[in-house]
């Protein structure tokens, strides 16, 4: 039993014909539902009975559950259905069922939705293992049904992105993915990435953009598009031409590009690396740049991939390059990066406000280039009120 039901009423007849908005649904059903003129939210579970009493006491939440039993396989689901969220109502003490929760959320459909994991126990143990499968959120089993209602309540009362930035969404994980498996990652791939994160810009705004893809739910893939998102906002408050607008925000979508080959353990622990894990971590600059070398990349986006962690005075990495060799393109990438940083969640660490965040990036003095940090003021002040709100 993964939660307490503490409030709503049992059913009064079989819950699973009671599942008032739709019965439990196998594989085949989950395709065939019709396009949701409301938000759906997808419940994995391995005991439909349950995630249906789970579903009904969340009544205050208007939205379509659709339950996904253990076993069934695959979810195909489209994004026109409008699903908002996934939430796991499964065991997390059985390898079997772990993994085919994996799976599902590795599922096409799935990517980019917030994920919602319902744990058995309060333990560290079960929050580990919900942080390796990329929780947004893990749910203690005392507070469940409150805890989940009031996460689903504020996601639905939130506007869909728009489908520029859905777009850049889709695009960005087929870079990885590619990236993932091996594959090339042409440059047109990520100016066509590069140019729905503009277009998404141009829509929305800095603030409604980052308020956006706040709510991707791959800590990694939300990292990427909130540094591409406020480079692109940089090189238009720069006034750059469109060309080397478009190379910044390539840049910036790919900088981390090397983060695809290193072991999810590593990328998503809760706790602070140790030594050794740190060092596979840092190895993420050369392989990105070995990774992408001969695939028709500019010099200047290879080496924004290479060097994003080099500091002016010599002590980054991973070549501890001085100022001199520090190309602009890779300044202006590193101010967008620690800013998206300090302003992110982390596991092991609560976002730094905006203004806060922006002080400690001009005490980097020495390490960043002040001139273009102090250049950034307006991108971090837009997103200062985003980070105050969100935080
Ligand atoms: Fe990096
Ligand atoms: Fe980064």
């Amino acid at each position: 039993m993964r939660i307490r039901i503490v409030r709503g009423p049992m059913l009064s007849m079989p819950a699973q014909a009671a599942f008032s908005r739709g019965a439990p649904v196998n594989e085949t059903s989950l395709s065939q539902l019709p396009l949701a003129t409301k938000s759906m939210i997808v419940l994995l579970s391995d005991d439909p009975s349950r995630s249906s009493e789970l579903a009904k006491a969340m009544r205050r939440v208007n939205a379509r559950f659709v339950i996904a039993p253990f076993g069934s396989e695959p979810c195909r689901i489209d994004k026109s259905r409008r699903v908002r969220a996934i939430v796991s109502d499964v065991s997390l003490n059985a390898a079997d069922k772990v993994e085919w929760i994996r799976d599902r959320l590795d599922e096409r459909w799935a990517k980019s939705l917030p994920y919602y994991c319902l744990l058995d126990q309060d333990t560290s143990r079960e929050h580990l293992q919900a942080n390796a499968l990329g929780a947004t959120k893990a749910i203690a089993p005392q507070r469940g049904v409150q805890e989940l209602e009031s996460a689903l309540l504020a996601l639905i009362r939130t506007p869909p992105a728009p489908s520029a930035l859905l777009q850049a969404d889709d695009a960005f994980f087929s870079i990885f993915k590619a990236a993932r498996g091996g594959k090339d990652v042409s440059p047109a791939m990520v100016s066509s990435c590069s140019s729905f994160i503009e277009t998404a810009l141009r829509d929305l705004g800095v603030r409604a953009m980052l308020e956006m893809i706040w709510r991707f739910d791959d800590a990694t893939h939300q990292h990427c598009m909130l540094v591409a998102g406020l480079a692109a906002a940089f090189s238009m408050s720069l006034g750059f031409r469109s060309v080397d607008a478009q190379r910044l925000t390539d840049a910036a979508l790919l900088h981390d590009v090397g983060k695809s080959r290193i072991p999810i353990e590593i990328l998503n622990k809760p706790d602070r690396l140790t030594d050794e894990e740190r060092a596979t971590m840092n190895a993420h600059p050369v392989i990105g740049f070995e990774m992408l070398q001969g695939q028709g990349h500019a010099d200047e986006v290879l080496a924004v991939v290479r060097s994003h962690h080099e500091a002016l005075d010599g002590s980054g990495y991973p070549d501890r390059l001085p100022a001199a060799r520090i190309p602009d393109l890779v300044r202006l990438v590193t101010v967008c990066d620690i800013f998206a940083a300090l302003i992110e969640r982390r596991p092991y660490k609560k976002p730094f406000g905006g203004d806060e965040a922006y002080g400690i990036l001009c005490g980097m003095a020495g390490k960043v280039d002040l001139a273009l940090a102090q250049a950034f003021r307006p991108i971090a002040m837009e997103a200062a009120v985003h980070a105050r709100e969100t935080a």
